[in-house]
């Protein structure tokens, strides 16, 4: 019997990817995956530490860890990511029944630690690797994460990322070209390329192997066989107009940007050590709006950062109201611990934070609604996913605006289609595949 694992993932991208290489990795070694914790020889936590609430998430599973390791005492318990690297030593001193811990940037120490004569407990914290080194367990067949970066150099004064995964590193573009067309070879027909600032890619590469975001994109957009690209999450300091015009120009990038305005404030924006200003933000929006006019925009937004007053809230608003964004994740601003917001006077009660939030939500929603029309009646090219997770007898699949389609048809996983959109909400849009609906008409 092959020894069996059980992953659980919180957080981004990054850590969805990040999982896909612990548990290629694992297989690697031996091990099959298991239905269920109850059933692992191996259970794993890979952790997001963003915010408070992710914290207490992860801590509310680790109970269940406790039981089945008092139950099994050979069962072995490991924490990767971000939660664990902001905790480091520390995990085992809270959590004794923890056999192994790892930072993002130990992830192949696991490797070295299930293999070794005695688990001893054992953390390992360095910042020296990329997980896009370790072979990949896919969660998506025609779907594929590429890590161009690792790190972050922004110094956001709420986020704790920079001290979780460290210094900003770039992968060379020959190796990402090579991972690309493999994937590709592999069925992959979407590749989303993942980095804390994708577009500061390269900057620490050495001068002959150094290129620009819009010249990686360039080069991937040439490899056979990928039909579509995506990209999380460009920092709009850094959003120049070469990365804004591939959009026009490469037949793979997709109509969709993902720009995070954190705040609508410039004076938020300040303490918040974003380095940009409203106007600024505003005037990337106008310039992809310039030469992209379809591109969906979406965003990530903070409310109740401290000192935030409510004409600075307001002013969140009017850019929401104003850019008009297909979607928005917004949060409400938590403390971390070793982060320079944190030790701000001024915080804001949580009460008024909730309200906040509620009002932009409204906001945001309805402008998203607003934006969803544009797509009904025209037809659009959907990535089958699958089954729709509603209606079983319906398929999934997503548009290159990045928008779930529900939609009445014949296709498998992984075929672009055509379909023609009949209803829109703020959050999916309904429609069916063109060969049907000539037919039926
Ligand atoms: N590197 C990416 C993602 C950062 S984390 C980027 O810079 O875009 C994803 C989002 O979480 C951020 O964009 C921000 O909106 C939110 N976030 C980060 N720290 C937070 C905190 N302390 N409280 C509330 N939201 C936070
Ligand atoms: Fe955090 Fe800012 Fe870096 Fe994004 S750019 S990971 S928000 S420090
Ligand atoms: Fe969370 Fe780390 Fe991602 S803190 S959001 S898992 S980079």
């Amino acid at each position: 019997m092959p020894k069996r694992y059980h992953v659980t993932t919180f957080g981004c991208q990054m850590n969805a990817h990040d999982s896909e290489r612990i548990q290629g990795m694992l297989e690697s070694l031996g091990y099959a995956a298991a239905a269920s914790r109850a059933q692992a020889d191996l259970i794993l936590f890979n952790t997001c530490s963003i915010r408070e609430a992710a914290d207490s998430r992860f801590v509310a599973h680790l109970g269940e860890a406790k039981r089945l390791k008092r139950e099994d005492p050979e069962r072995v318990i490991g924490v990767g990511g971000c939660w664990a690297q902001s905790v480091k030593e520390e995990v085992f001193a809270r959590f004794p029944f923890v056999d192994v811990a790892f930072g993002p940037g130990q992830v192949h120490k696991l490797a070295e630690f299930l293999t070794a004569e005695s688990l001893t407990a054992q953390g390992f914290f360095e910042f020296e690797g990329f997980t896009g080194h370790l072979p990949a367990k896919r969660a998506r067949e025609h779907q594929g994460w590429v890590q161009i970066s690792v790190g972050c150099n922004s110094v956001c004064s709420y986020c704790i990322v920079p001290s979780t995964r460290g210094r900003e590193v770039s992968r060379p573009p020959a190796e990402l070209v090579a991972e690309v067309a493999d994937l590709a070879a592999d069925g992959v027909r979407e590749v989303t390329l993942l980095g804390q600032n994708v577009n500061s890619y390269g900057r620490d590469l050495p001068r002959d192997r150094r290129i620009t975001f819009a010249q990686l994109l360039a080069e991937i957009d040439a490899v056979p066989g990928v039909r579509r690209i995506r990209y999380t999450s460009p920092h709009p300091k850094d959003m120049r107009e070469d990365v804004i015009r591939a959009h026009a120009q490469l037949p793979a990038l997709c109509e969709h940007i993902h720009l995070p305005l954190q705040s609508g404030s410039s004076a938020v924006l300040r303490r918040m050590r974003r380095t940009y200003s409203r106007e600024r933000y505003l005037d990337r929006v106008a310039l992809i709006r310039e030469h992209v006019p379809d591109c969906a925009l979406t965003t990530d937004i903070i409310v109740g950062f401290p000192g935030e007053t409510e004409a600075d809230f307001e002013q969140t608003l009017e850019v929401a109201e104003a850019v008009g964004y297909d979607g928005a994740f917004t949060f409400i601003y938590s403390p971390r611990r070793g982060t320079e917001a944190a030790t701000l006077a001024d915080q804001v009660p949580h009460e008024r934070k909730v309200a906040r939030m509620e009002r932009l939500v409204e906001v945001v929603q309805r402008r998203a609604r607003e934006r969803a029309q544009r797509f009904v009646g025209r037809t659009l090219e959907v990535l089958v996913e699958g089954p729709s997770r509603t209606d079983p007898t319906r398929l999934r699949g997503r548009s290159r605006h990045n928008r779930v389609v529900n939609f009445d048809g014949l296709a498998a996983p992984g075929e672009l289609i055509d379909v023609r959109i009949t209803a829109a909400t703020s959050q999916t849009l309904t429609g069916e595949a063109s060969l049907l609906a000539s037919a039926g008409a």
